[in-house]
This record gives C-alpha cells, sequence and structure tokens, in this order.
C-alpha cells in the first residue's frame, strides 16, 4: 500500500536564506530513507517557488522534483500563490508555464486526478480565480464554481469511488485564515467534500504553521508548514499511511535525520 510524503512551501529561490541548500538534503534523504521508493507518492501542496517572475526558480525546483521520479518517486504538485508570482501580486501568464515545466502538458486541467496504486489524488488550484486584474493583490485563494462542480463530478465518478482511498490537496489553508491570505471559497469546498464524505485525506500548506485539524468529516487534515523552514517557520514532512490508524502517521524531518 502506497504512503504519501506531504511537502509544502518550499520557496526555492528565496533570497534571505538557502532554502536551496535545505531541499538538496530533504531530497537526498528522502531517497535515502524511503525505500521502495515505488511505495511512496510525494505531495507538494504549492509556493514550490517563492517568485516566479525569477525564471530560474522554476528550473532549479523541477531538478529537485525530477531527482525524485527519477529516483522511483511519484511527485505531485499544485500551485501557490509564489508559483504565480510574487506571492502577493500574480500574473496569469505563469499557468501554463507552471503546467509546461512541472506536468509537462500547458494544456492539464484541474481538478487534477491521478489515480496511483488504489489511492485517488485530486489537485486543485486555489489560485485559479485570483488571477484578475480586480483581486491578484494579496496572498488570498479562490478555487471558483467551475472547479468545485468538476469536484463534485469526480467525487461521484466510480473511478474515484471504486478507489480504496481519496485525498484532495491544493495550496491555501481552508481554515484557520490569516489576513488577505484566506481561502475565500472554503465553504464551498467544504460542502462539496461534505456532500460525498468520501475524501480520506485534506493536504494544503501556505500558513506555514504545520498544524492538524479535523474538519468537515475529515480526519486527516493537514498543513504541512514549510518544508524547508522559510523565515524558521514550523516544518512537518509527514509520512501519511491511509491504511493504517491516524497515530501511524509520522511527523518525520528529513533535514536534520541521520539517515
Ligand atoms: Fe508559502
Ligand atoms: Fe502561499
Amino acid at each position: 500500500m502506497k504512503k504519501i510524503i506531504h511537502l509544502s512551501d518550499l520557496h526555492l529561490g528565496y533570497v534571505k536564506q538557502d532554502l536551496v541548500s535545505r531541499f538538496n538534503v530533504i531530497v537526498n534523504n528522502i531517497i535515502a530513507k524511503c525505500m521502495p521508493a515505488s511505495q511512496f507518492v510525494v505531495v507538494i501542496t504549492g509556493d514550490i517557488v517563492n517568485d516566479a517572475t525569477q525564471t530560474e526558480n522554476y528550473e532549479l525546483a523541477a531538478k529537485y522534483l525530477n531527482k525524485l521520479e527519477a529516483a522511483g518517486f511519484s511527485v505531485l504538485v499544485v500551485p501557490g500563490n509564489h508559483d504565480y508570482g510574487t506571492g502577493s501580486l500574480g500574473y496569469k501568464k505563469f499557468v501554463p508555464i507552471f503546467k509546461e515545466c512541472f506536468y509537462g502538458d500547458p494544456q492539464i486541467v484541474y481538478p487534477k486526478l491521478d489515480v496511483i496504486g488504489t489511492i485517488a489524488f485530486i489537485g486543485l488550484d486555489s489560485m485559479a480565480e485570483e488571477l484578475h486584474w480586480y483581486d491578484r493583490l494579496f496572498a488570498e485563494g479562490e478555487i471558483g464554481n467551475i472547479q468545485l462542480t468538476q469536484l463534485d463530478k469526480l467525487l461521484g465518478n466510480p473511478e474515484v469511488k471504486e478507489c480504496q482511498k481519496r485525498v484532495v490537496y491544493f495550496h491555501h489553508h481552508p481554515f484557520d485564515p490569516l489576513p488577505f491570505h484566506e481561502l475565500k471559497d472554503s465553504e464551498n469546498l467544504g460542502n462539496t467534500l461534505k456532500k460525498h464524505g468520501n475524501v480520506d485525506a485534506l493536504l494544503y500548506g501556505h500558513n506555514h504553521e504545520g498544524r492538524k485539524h479535523e474538519v468537515w468529516g475529515i480526519i486527516r487534515c493537514y498543513d504541512a508548514g514549510s518544508s524547508t523552514r522559510k523565515k524558521d517557520m514550523p516544518s512537518v514532512h509527514r509520512i501519511i499511511d491511509l491504511f493504517q490508524n491516524i497515530d501511524a502517521d509520522v511527523d518525520e524531518d528529513f533535514e536534520f535525520m541521520t539517515v
């Protein structure tokens, strides 16, 4: 049964700290510790780069994600506010560039469904409705009705229902909203998830706090913090086994562990 390694908010390219060196250690330790790699799915819930306007940051991030894939890990990503601009100002032009860089396909649409083993992974773009001229400022998120309608259909889709487990992952924190950071349509997302009642884990980031919640009937609602500890915020590299009791989920630290 596949396990999930949840990472988030890498902010690669942040100029005030060497987060790249930290991520290099994290990637090397994941490869050394988690074997066989084919039994792990690495889910990265956005803010992969710190500033998309610095074009070299995408290539830098892709290099490390490709290294994980080359080692045999499945790697799933979704964009955060920093992946489409500076973090407080987003640009639509980065949407296809992000897709091309991280999925190899600029046409891919969200929700993005990947069935890996017996788990259905559904990725959402929580920046989808935050790139209009009138609301592209600040760090808020909005999934939008188009994606939520598709999410509703997907959760009722036989291919998804027949999977043993279902994971929904996105960037913006749906609870504990910080001013100008909140997911605006969190309530609509919650209503969609509650309607089906079949989601086993919600994975997200954005707030850099690393907390756990149990909301909307979902026992695993996990914020991964900032995996590279941007501004020394909490980092939790959780290893999640949906086929075990929740107590078996591990708060790992791949930066400081000795292999
Ligand atoms: Fe972040
Ligand atoms: Fe963010």
